[in-house]
């Protein structure tokens, strides 16, 4: 289908010779929430990064609203990466910067926005996901779910076409969880379109449009919450899903 908001075709991607993922096709269409899960080392990041076109692939393409976008230069390249947001599992937040700053610099060196604007947007987001009265802390100040929330503001704030969170919760200590998760339900609510690495599998079944299962570099299937959680169709899935669960 043609009308997904973000396609990977076949996408391969291989490390020193060694491919770490295969052959992986998702589309994503408008407004949907794509939950993948998986063994450590499925090769889940790496797809997520090669959406993000923060990774050069070796094999297929990645598509944005139809457009190609994988194997661009990288001016074209780069005008596409600021359209599609990713959360991950570190924060990778500024350290000496506050929150503010934080979410204010892709505003400030991308999009060139002056710094009174650029302040008053930072500062609605940061309201977004609950954390206006932290505009001023150093993240080293903040918990783990606060830097992660300002993360995803941070990310929101060039208001992407679509949200990419790679296991954006499992850093966190698990009173922690559930702050980040219910930004993610709001956005997903508010109908953002978002691809999410995640083994928060009450999560998925109540968020996602449908749910992959990769292994060993491949996604080996795809299905409803519903279906997938029900009666999954590869012996692999239900193994790992025993084991998640
Ligand atoms: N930058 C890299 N250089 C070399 N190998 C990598 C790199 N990133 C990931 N890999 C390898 O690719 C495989 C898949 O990794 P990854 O995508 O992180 O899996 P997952 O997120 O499912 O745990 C692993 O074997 C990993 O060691
Ligand atoms: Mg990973």
């Amino acid at each position: 289908m043609n009308d997904a908001l973000l396609r990977a075709d076949e996408v391969s991607k291989s490390y020193d010779g060694l491919e770490v993922v295969r052959r992986a096709s998702l589309e994503v269409g408008r407004g949907e929430v794509k939950v993948i899960i998986g063994p450590s080392g499925s090769g889940k990041s790496t797809l997520l990064r090669c959406l993000a076109l923060l990774e050069p692939i070796d094999g297929g393409a990645v598509f944005l609203e139809g457009g190609r976008v994988s194997g661009l230069k990288e001016k074209e390249l780069a005008a596409h990466r600021s359209e599609i947001g990713m959360v991950f599992q570190r924060f990778n937040l500024f350290q000496n910067m506050t929150a503010l700053a934080n979410v204010m610099c892709g505003l400030v060196e991308v999009r060139r926005l002056k710094k009174k604007e650029a302040r008053e947007r930072a500062l609605e987001f940061l309201e977004r996901v609950g954390l206006r009265d932290k505009a001023d802390s150093y993240p080293e100040e903040l918990s783990g779910g606060q830097q992660q929330r300002v993360a995803i503001a941070r990310a929101l704030v060039m208001r992407p076409k679509a949200m990419l969170f790679d296991e954006p919760t499992s850093a966190l200590d698990v009173e922690l969880v559930r702050e980040v998760l219910d930004v993610m339900e709001g956005l997903a609510r508010d109908g953002m379109t978002m691809v999410v690495v995640s083994h928060e599998l009450r999560f998925a079944h109540h968020v996602a449009s449908s749910i992959l299962m990769m292994d060993d570099g491949r996604v080996i299937e795809e299905a409803p919450p519903e279906q997938f959680f029900s009666a999954p169709s590869h012996e692999r899935t239900k193994r790992f899903l025993s084991l998640v669960e």
